[in-house]
């Protein structure tokens, strides 16, 4: 294979070098597009063809249903790893030894108090605010009560400021949700593992014990490594951008959350059960719901449906399609939603419009019926999707550090009014 690709603009030739992957992906390397060429730039809506940097972390091939963390397939780490193993794989490049994952836990529960004047910023919230709203503005508040910034040539202090968040973020998650219920806001115990102590943080009522279900521990574990990277998506690249300019760890995470909120994003899970509920309430008529979804002048989308980058199969939905069968089975939870969706992912794998777009349940179409059948409300469910990426987004920030990237600025193409004279406002119509 050639090692350039030839650019010809307004008649004259350009050659610029292919960059090849690991995984013998290429891109074209337009670093100097600008200067090579007077000033034309690409355009290229919503990113679809662009990569945004070389990156170490996650591969994956959405033709094949291909995703692997550091080279790892997810399907064996899923299987395989916990959570918090997987988080420093995805930091720190190699899975631990238990000694370096012993220590990276005692680091990181040593960091699980927040400083108690957080509880007066969650006091002012109203109890029906969305819990993604409040993660981000009690992320970002995490800057003000650690406001010294991060030597990013120290390893010592991007370690330091790793485990601070990873030791504060599930404390967040659980008050986030303890505030909307009116329950006290305690502190775990941090005798447990991390997985099952963000389920007792969650979940203790003032008055009993808390018992860990381990379907439940299980589940959730499997769901958050699922959750934990996905390389260049819209909150990654979010993180990496607002990283870029230097902003802090915490600030870059906050804006990570905003971005997942979307329902196009993240809060597709939330959007999911919505919508099957909907359905349900509607008289369970996956069909009308379908033809919704094929019409044109109908905005309805089968949330859950579709994916940017898996053009086949989404492997973390066939993971967590069997979770989902498993986890309800041996709750004993019968969820008539549940066979609403089975019902809608039979119709469409079998329908032209979604086979010939490529259109497959994705990770969300499946996670909201185990959350459901955990307890968790529906409002909280991409909050439970962020805790799983925070690994994600801190290796991705850490990296995109370590690599010095430059910040992160797009251009575009100019299409507003050319140059006019001002108008006085007594001559404007
Ligand atoms: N329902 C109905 N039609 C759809 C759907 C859907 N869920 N998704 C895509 N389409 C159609 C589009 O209308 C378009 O049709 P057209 O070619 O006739 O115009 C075609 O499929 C391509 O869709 P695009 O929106 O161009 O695809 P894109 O890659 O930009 O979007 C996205 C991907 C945002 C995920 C989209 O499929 C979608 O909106 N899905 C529903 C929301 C969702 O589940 N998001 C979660 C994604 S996973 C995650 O972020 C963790």
């Amino acid at each position: 294979m050639a090692n350039t690709a030839t650019l010809e603009v307004n008649g004259e030739k350009h050659e610029f070098p292919l960059v090849k992957g690991t995984e013998n992906e290429v891109g074209i390397d337009i670093k100097n597009l600008r200067s090579a060429t007077n000033g034309v730039v690409t355009i290229d809506p919503g990113y679809k063809n662009t990569g945004s940097c070389e990156s170490a972390i996650t591969f994956l091939d959405g033709e094949k249903g291909i995703l692997r963390y550091r080279g790892y397939s997810i399907e064996e780490l899923a299987e395989k790893a916990e959570f918090l193993e997987v988080a420093y794989l995805l930091i720190f490049g190699e899975l631990p030894t238990q000694e370096q994952l012993d220590k990276f836990h005692k680091d990181i529960k040593a960091q699980s108090v927040v400083d108690e004047d957080v509880r007066k910023i969650i006091d002012a919230f109203p109890k029906s605010a969305h819990p993604m709203g409040v993660l981000a503005s009690l992320t970002s508040a995490l800057t003000a009560f650690n406001p010294s910034s991060v030597n990013v040539n120290s390893e010592e202090d991007m370690y330091k400021a790793i485990v601070k968040i990873l030791g504060k973020f599930p404390v967040l998650v659980a008050w986030t949700l303890r505030k909307k219920q009116g329950l006290p806001l305690d502190y775990g115990d941090n005798s447990l593992g991390y997985v099952e102590n963000v389920l007792k943080m969650m979940f203790k009522q003032p008055n009993c014990e808390y018992e860990l279900d381990p379907i439940v521990v299980n589940a959730l574990d499997k769901l958050l490594i699922l959750h934990a990277d996905h390389e260049q998506n819209c909150s990654t690249s979010t993180v990496r951008i607002v990283g870029s300019s230097h902003a802090g760890l915490f600030a870059s995470l906050s804006a990570g959350i905003s971005a997942l909120w979307g329902p196009l994003h993240g809060g597709a899970n939330q959007a999911v059960l919505e919508m099957l509920e909907g359905i349900k309430a509607d008289g369970g008529d996956t069909k009308k719901y379908m033809a919704k979804a094929k019409d044109k002048d109908d905005p309805f989308r089968l949330m859950g449906f579709g994916h940017r980058v898996y053009k086949n199969f989404d492997p973390r939905a066939k993971i967590i399609k069997k979770s989902a069968d498993d986890v309800l089975g041996n709750l004993g939870v019968e969820d008539p939603i549940l066979d609403i969706a089975k019902g809608l992912e039979k119709e469409a794998l079998e329908d032209s419009y979604f086979v010939d777009r490529k259109l497959y349940p994705n990770v969300d179409f499946y996670s909201g019926i185990i959350y459901r059948a955990m307890n968790i409300p529906t409002d909280m469910f991409t909050v439970m999707f962020a805790l799983g990426r925070l690994p994600g987004w801190i290796a991705q920030w850490r990296e995109m550090r370590l690599n010095q990237e430059p910040i992160g600025r797009p251009r575009q193409i100019y299409t507003g009014e050319t140059h006019r004279p001002f108008k006085a406002i007594d001559k404007r119509s």
